[in-house]
């Protein structure tokens, strides 16, 4: 199983999303919806294998998390507008503790990106820091048996608070490229790597 989190810093916590303008007034909504293509859309397939979490940290209502399970996914489509009209529904629920489950396979609840990266810790999965200053690519071994989750920074980054959390955790910081990428792009790289172990 593959699972990846992202922290985004910026992206709005409640439903009222203007999807005529996903990077601005919701506060890079696009992103968000780039990396949820690249976790699971294959050409006429889905990767029913992974699980992608976002945590919003952007206006009125943060910290709101959403998760994606890809075996459970329907009706979703690959372009960012439905995506993001997936996103809204689950946002227009109010979250809680518990993760509720708006439409098929996509879930929101009032947690912390380090809760969350905490329980897949205690659960035993192997975990990365995606970060360009990491160890590079080539020095680690992946299996294909092991789960993992990929912690990725938007476009602000997790902060250094975060970064110290991981570390304490014994998070592996690992570089994909000696190039800034884009996150979405990051996952397609990820994916790739794990991909070709099987
Ligand atoms: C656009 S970058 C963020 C740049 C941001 N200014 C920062 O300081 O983190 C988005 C995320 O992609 C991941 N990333 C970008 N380039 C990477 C690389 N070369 N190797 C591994 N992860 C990378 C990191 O998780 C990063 O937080």
């Amino acid at each position: 199983m593959k699972e990846f989190i992202i922290k985004a810093n910026k992206a709005v916590t409640n439903g009222e999303i203007n999807l005529k303008d996903l990077p601005g007034s919701s506060g890079r909504l696009d992103l968000l919806c780039r990396c949820v293509n690249s976790a699971f859309f294959l050409s006429h397939d889905m990767r029913r294998d992974t699980i992608f979490y976002s945590v919003n940290y952007g206006s009125p209502n943060p910290p709101v998390a959403l998760k994606f399970v890809g075996s459970e996914l329907k009706r979703v489509s690959p372009d960012e507008r439905s995506i993001a009209l997936f996103i809204k529904k689950a946002l227009e629920k109010d979250a809680s503790e518990l993760w509720k489950e708006s439409t098929s396979g996509i879930y929101s609840s009032k947690r912390e990106f380090r809760d969350i990266i905490l329980e897949k810790k205690n659960e035993g999965k192997r975990i990365f820091y995606l970060h360009l200053n990491g160890k590079p690519l080539e020095d680690f071994e992946f299996k294909d048996d092991e789960d993992f989750l990929f912690v990725l920074g938007d476009h602000i980054g997790i902060g250094d608070k975060d970064e110290e959390f991981l570390e304490e955790l014994g998070a592996e910081k690992i570089s994909l490229s000696p190039l800034e990428l884009h996150a979405d792009h990051c996952i397609i790289l990820v994916h790739n790597i794990l991909d070709r172990l099987k």
